[in-house]
């Protein structure tokens, strides 16, 4: 079967390769699952690890197939396999694989302090190939109504971890509802952000680099959210003009809106962080202010990374309630295929397009044979 593969390190080193295609006898004790690829995300992560800046290659291979953010259809399912999985089904895979730490054996392997095991970033095989294997506890079964849009599972995991974190901690509020948030940054992330916080009531101001009116903008408006460019507004401006926030959901990657987003906030908001933003990024901050901000008004800052499979889930019914409240909205997202894994430079080029909102893989074309 076809894959795409890069050697971890090796910039450049992005190609397709012939591999034998798993079989479900491969995962002992009857407990393998084949999964058919029909779609696979691409995202940044993808990006630094063709040009060698990130990822490992799983122990004894010299080389690491691609592809975190996957939709597949169960191909076959072994003899110890009593779920919900049948040949058929739909499934999205998680991404990170347990450890041993304390966390990994209470479930909560996206938690884990082990050295990360993630399906196409580090030490584990990922999606971007026709066929892959699994168990059925890293599988989410995805409704058949969802075929068209079920690849931005894996990025909205993301988000529905971090508002879940936001929920967790804020729990020590007892009554906390947040009326008000701003998102920063109008990519796939802070889009899927704005989604799941308007499907929750909550008003929301996005905030991201370039002016209005574009194809960003335009979908965080259809969403009954306000679009605000840095060009023309701060974040502080915006907390003055639309909030002050209960939440602030930082998606740009942008690192100084972490410490601005301080001031954005109202007393006991929190702001949820989910930019991955390597290298050294220096800059001057009133360490005084911020810090006495966080303290006298009960304020809290916390990251998202990675998600578990109740994550998973819940974006699933974000998904199914999407479709419904804002018909053909997630479709809009999927604005750049890649047909086939014979092409790794078609996959370059696709990371490389700024207009791209997601460029996705298309691995098995019956999807788009279906009217
Ligand atoms: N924590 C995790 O597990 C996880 C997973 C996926 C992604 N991420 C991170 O989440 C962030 C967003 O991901 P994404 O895929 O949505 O990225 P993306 O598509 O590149 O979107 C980033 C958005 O932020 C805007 N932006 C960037 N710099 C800005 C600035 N200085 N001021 C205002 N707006 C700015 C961009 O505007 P332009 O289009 O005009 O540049 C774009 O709308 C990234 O940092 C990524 O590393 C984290």
């Amino acid at each position: 079967m076809l894959a795409i593969a890069v050697r971890p390190g090796s910039p450049g080193s992005v190609h397709a390769r012939e591999l034998d295609r798993p079989s479900i006898g491969d995962v002992p004790d009857g407990r393998g699952v084949l999964v058919r690829t029909i779609r696979v995300g691409l995202c940044g992560t993808d990006r630094e690890i063709i040009d060698g800046l990130f990822g490992t290659p799983p122990e004894g291979a010299d080389h690491l197939v691609l592809g975190h953010e996957s939709l597949g259809r169960v191909e076959a399912v072994g003899d110890g396999v009593a779920g919900q999985l049948e040949p058929g089904t739909l499934v999205v895979a998680t991404v990170r694989r347990s450890g041993t730490s304390p966390y990994d054996r209470i479930g909560m392997y996206d938690f884990t302090t082990d050295p990360p095991l993630e399906r196409g970033i580090n030490r584990w095989h990922g999606f971007l190939s026709e066929f892959y294997l699994d168990t059925e506890d890293f599988l989410v079964p995805v409704p058949a109504s969802l075929a068209r849009v079920g690849v931005l599972l894996e990025p909205l995991s993301i988000v529905e971890k971090g508002l879940a974190q936001a929920d967790e901690i804020q729990r020590r509020l007892r009554i906390w509802r947040p009326q008000r948030a701003a998102v920063t940054g109008a990519g796939t992330i802070g889009l899927l952000v704005t989604l799941a916080l308007r499907l929750r009531g909550v008003d929301v101001t996005v905030l991201s680099r370039r002016p209005a009116p574009y194809r960003n903008s335009d979908l965080v408006k259809a969403l009954g959210a306000t679009y605000l460019s840095t060009a023309g507004t701060s974040l502080a401006g915006a907390g003055r003009a639309c909030g002050p926030f209960d939440l602030v959901f930082e998606a740009s990657g942008h690192s100084p809106f972490a410490f601005e987003a301080v001031g954005a906030l109202g007393a006991n908001g929190i702001v949820v962080l989910s930019g991955v933003t390597g290298g050294p990024r220096p800059i001057e901050i009133d360490a005084n202010a911020i810090n006495q901000d966080l303290v006298l008004n009960n304020k809290v800052i916390v990251g998202t990374v990675n998600a578990s499979r109740d994550d998973f889930v819940r974006g699933v019914e974000d998904l199914v309630r999407a479709e419904r409240t804002y018909p053909g909205w997630l479709e809009r997202l999927l604005t750049t295929p890649v047909h086939g894994l014979s092409d790794a430079g078609a996959i370059v080029t696709a990371l490389a397009d700024r207009e791209a909102i997601k460029a996705f893989v298309v691995v098995d074309r019956s999807l788009d044979a279906a009217p």
